[in-house]
Order: structure tokens, then sequence, then C-alpha cells
């Protein structure tokens, strides 16, 4: 069971100096990560690519543990975009069997833990054994309240905008639409916007990652690559959110987290 951060931080250690930093009222709602890196993580250690995806999804596990110690509601982790299908196959199949892997393993661990998962992303081009693992992930964590993983999966943020669009359209006449609204027709429709983009191995761009949602998130770039990341870095990334003035487009700092 990940109970709270007693026990799991130690004494004296650079995470506990970097705890004492944060300020637990003010957490992050959402948190959104671009996990980048893996690639360039395996090509240093002159190891096949596929190495630094296996050696991303213990990063996965750490985060997500850390996440719910700390109190994060919402965790969201871009695990496949829509344009990663332009990968080799050997290395497509590699990350689809590493993510059919720790849909079975970590069940056990989303449930005892009070976990609840959710999938954002094109479904029906996700292989057939991913997504009826998902489906099941998804119905049997249905209930959990504590924390909710969304995992992006074959998501891209302009083809969820059209995929919106779509089911708008289907609906027949649209008398009207606004912001709220439209959200309703998202894959993310009913979680907050993400407060905290994290992006992994230094790349200063989005990569069609939550275009909508991310247009108040306050962005932390580190040039640590993705297998390397650590509960430390997160709460890195907290504590320099939190030094941050979110004004909205306003002239005074805004208290507030989320999309309401
Ligand atoms: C991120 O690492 C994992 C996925 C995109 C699935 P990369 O595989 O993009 O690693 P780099 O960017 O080539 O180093
Ligand atoms: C973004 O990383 C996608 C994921 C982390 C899943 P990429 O490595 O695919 O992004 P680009 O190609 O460098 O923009
Ligand atoms: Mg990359």
């Amino acid at each position: 069971m990940f109970d709270t951060l007693e026990g799991y931080i130690q004494p004296g250690t650079v995470e506990a100096e970097l705890v004492q930093q944060i300020d637990f009222t003010r957490l992050p709602v959402h948190v959104a990560i671009i996990m980048d890196g893996n690639g360039r993580w395996a090509r240093q250690r002159n190891l096949p690519r596929t190495e630094g995806h296996k050696a991303g999804s213990e990063a996965v596990k750490e985060v997500v543990e850390a996440s719910a110690r700390l109190g994060i509601k919402y965790l969201t982790l871009y695990a496949f975009s829509h344009e990663n299908w332009k990968r080799p196959p050997d290395e497509v199949n590699t990350l689809w069997g590493l993510l059919h892997r720790y849909l079975s393993e970590e069940s056990r661990v989303l449930m005892e833990n009070d976990l609840k998962l959710k999938v954002i992303g094109d479904r029906k081009g996700i292989p057939y054994p991913v997504r009826r693992e998902l489906a099941r992930v998804e119905r049997l964590t249905r209930g959990n309240r504590r924390m909710t993983v969304v995992l992006a999966l074959n998501y891209g943020g302009r083809q969820e905008i059209i995929r919106a669009i779509k089911k708008l359209l289907g609906r027949g006449k649209i008398k009207e639409i606004d912001e709220e609204i439209f959200s309703r027709y998202l894959d993310t429709a009913g979680l907050p916007d993400p407060d905290l983009l994290i992006r992994t191995s230094g790349e200063m761009r989005l990569s069609n990652f939550l275009l909508w949602q991310s247009a108040y998130t306050e962005l932390w770039i580190t040039p640590v690559l993705w297998p390397d990341f650590r509960k430390k870095d997160l709460f890195m990334a907290i504590i320099d959110y939190q030094k941050r003035e979110r004004r909205f487009g306003g002239i005074q700092p805004v208290e507030k987290s989320g999309r309401s």
C-alpha cells in the first residue's frame, strides 16, 4: 500500500530536503508528463532503443507511486503518440508489449492503492490485446478515488479535437457551442486541465500533447532523460511550479487549479 510520504523518504536525503520545500496546501491538482528520451538513454549505453523503453517503464512505476503519496489527484502520462507509428515496427511492437505487461502487472497495484486508470487517445487504433487489457483495468478500477492515472495512448491533440468535432456533428443540429460544452466532447471530458506539464529530455515542444487543455498550463522542462527521472525530479518540478504566479491573462495571481 502506498501510504503517505512517511517512511518513503529517508531523513537527511536530498528528497527529504526537497519535500520540506513543498507546500501541500497548493499542490498541482493535475500533473501531465511527456516521458521523452528513452532512445537517447539507450544510445548513451550502446543499447538498443527498446532497452530504453524498458528502463522507462520502471520510471513510470516510481512516478505513479510518488504522485499518489504526495496527494496529486490526476497524473497524465504520454506513452504513445499518434505520430509514434512512424517508428520501426520492432520498436512499436516493443512499446505496445511493454504497455500490455505494465497493465497486467500493475492492475493489482492500482487496486491496492485506490488508483483509477483512464485512457485518452484513439482507442480504435490500439492493438486489440492491449485494448482489451485497458478495458479490463479501466472497468476494474472504475470506483477508485485516490488518484486517476491517465494514459495517453495513440494520442494526438489535433486528432482529439477533430474527433470531438465529429462527435458534435453527429449529434445533428448544434444550437450552441462554448468552451465548456466543447470540452465535454474531448477524451479528457471530466478531467481538470493540467496545472503542470513536465517534459523530460530537454525538448522544448508539445509534440501534439493536450493542445486544447494546456492553454494555461505551467511548463517545466528538464534535461533528465525519462529512464533517469526519479521522485526527486518530480519534487523539483512541483517546487518550481509553486513559485510561479498564474495570472490566466489577468494582472493578479490566481490561486486555483484546473478548469473551473
Ligand atoms: C519517449 O522516448 C518514449 C516514446 C516516445 C514512446 P523516445 O523513444 O522518444 O526517446 P528519444 O527521444 O528518441 O531519445
Ligand atoms: C512525444 O515524444 C511522445 C511521447 C512521449 C509518447 P516524441 O519523441 O515522439 O516527440 P518528438 O518526435 O521528439 O517531437
Ligand atoms: Mg523522443
